[in-house]
């Protein structure tokens, strides 16, 4: 349903707004505001632009389409220079995992930002009242726009999310895992015997995830598969599961969740190790994972970029034992 909100103030435009759910065939579209809004700031604070490779973004935009179709919802204008009347000027993108609202995007065009629509697309993408119990999302630390307009909505930055480059030159920074606990792909699992693998390696990882993150999201685990990230489970002299992370040839490495923060640190080592990656790996670390943050330096990566800030309305992961898949996507 498209609905048409009165003249905007501000923006310099006086045109209609329309809001609605995005459509499959403009997520390109959308990826252009979110370039066009970042380098249009990074570039006045002498940053570089971001790559102009928009595959892996087009592939996140989908997953979050394809599993919250009526919250990722479009902010048009009418246009005469496009074939269907009007252009994408703003965009947000919302998940719900379980009780877990995150927010993943919310870009509005250089030339009409301050101008409300920011505001206006969040209530748009927000949960319904007593949908959530936890609203989250990450935000640029060099952004004071993005952090005010989710903190005033109490969606507050708490800590920063570091991210990290490279390729580790001193491996045994890492340590090593504990004798005893056994590193098995989940590919693995899969064709153990019994003909349950799929569903107790879910299982197993559906109730880490709610023990450390709050929620389980096994939509984003699919997503992960699909994006060629492999998956180990860690698991103790018992059986139990101690841990599990994903790393990929493309050098991504995380979601990692684990029981003891001790453990962060030898299966990073264990990932960086068992994945070769093309080029170098990149991870994002919660500075509260200093289990991690501290090893990881100390191996070699390098830290980029401004960090980026979790933010959140009411307490809802353990962020010393779980390394998000990206600021994008918890
Ligand atoms: C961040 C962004 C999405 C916000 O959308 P927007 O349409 O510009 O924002 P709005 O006009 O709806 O609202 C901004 C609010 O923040 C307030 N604000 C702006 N700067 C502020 C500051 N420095 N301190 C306190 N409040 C501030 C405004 O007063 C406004 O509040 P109000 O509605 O009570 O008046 C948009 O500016 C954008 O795309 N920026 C570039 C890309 C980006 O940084 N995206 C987010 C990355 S995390």
């Amino acid at each position: 349903m498209t609905e048409t909100s009165p003249v905007i103030a501000g923006g310099g435009t006086g045109a209609a707004i329309s809001y609605r759910p995005v459509r499959a065939d403009e997520l390109a579209e959308c990826a252009e505001v979110w370039r066009d809004g970042i380098n249009d700031y990074t570039r006045r604070l002498n940053q570089p632009d971001v790559p102009p490779e928009t595959a892996s973004l087009l592939r996140l935009y989908a997953h979050l389409q394809s599993t919250d179709p009526e919250r990722f919802v479009v902010a048009t204008m009418p246009s005469a220079e496009t074939a269907g009347g009007e252009r994408i000027v703003a965009f947000a993108a919302a998940v719900m995992r379980e009780r877990l609202w995150f927010l993943s995007m919310l870009f509005v065009r250089p030339g009409l930002q301050g101008a409300g629509l920011g505001r206006a697309l969040l209530a748009r993408v927000a949960p319904a009242d007593g949908e959530a119990s936890f609203r989250a999302t990450a935000t640029d630390s060099a952004q004071p726009i993005s952090n005010a307009l989710y903190a005033s909505a109490g969606i507050v930055p708490r800590i920063p999310l570091l991210n990290f480059i490279g390729l580790p030159q001193d491996p045994a920074a890492f340590g090593t895992l504990p004798s005893g606990i056994v590193p098995t792909a989940f590919a693995q699992l899969v064709g153990e015997p019994g003909g349950e693998g799929h569903q107790r390696l879910a299982g197993a990882v559906d109730a880490l995830d709610r023990e450390v993150l709050g929620v389980a999201h096994p939509a984003d685990h699919r997503f992960l598969r699909q994006e060629n990230r492999t998956g180990w489970l860690y698991r103790g002299p018992d059986g139990a599961t101690e841990g599990y992370g994903y790393a990929s040839e493309a050098g991504r490495i995380g979601p990692v969740a684990v029981r003891d923060p001790a453990l962060l640190a030898p299966i990073l080592g264990h990932l960086t190790s068992a994945v070769i990656p093309r080029g170098a790996f990149a991870l994002w670390l919660p500075g509260t994972a200093d289990r991690a943050v501290v090893p990881a330096l100390r191996s070699g990566f390098r830290l980029d970029q401004f960090p980026v800030l979790l933010c959140w309305d009411q307490p809802f992961a353990d962020l010393t034992r779980y390394l998000p898949i990206s600021p994008g996507l918890l």
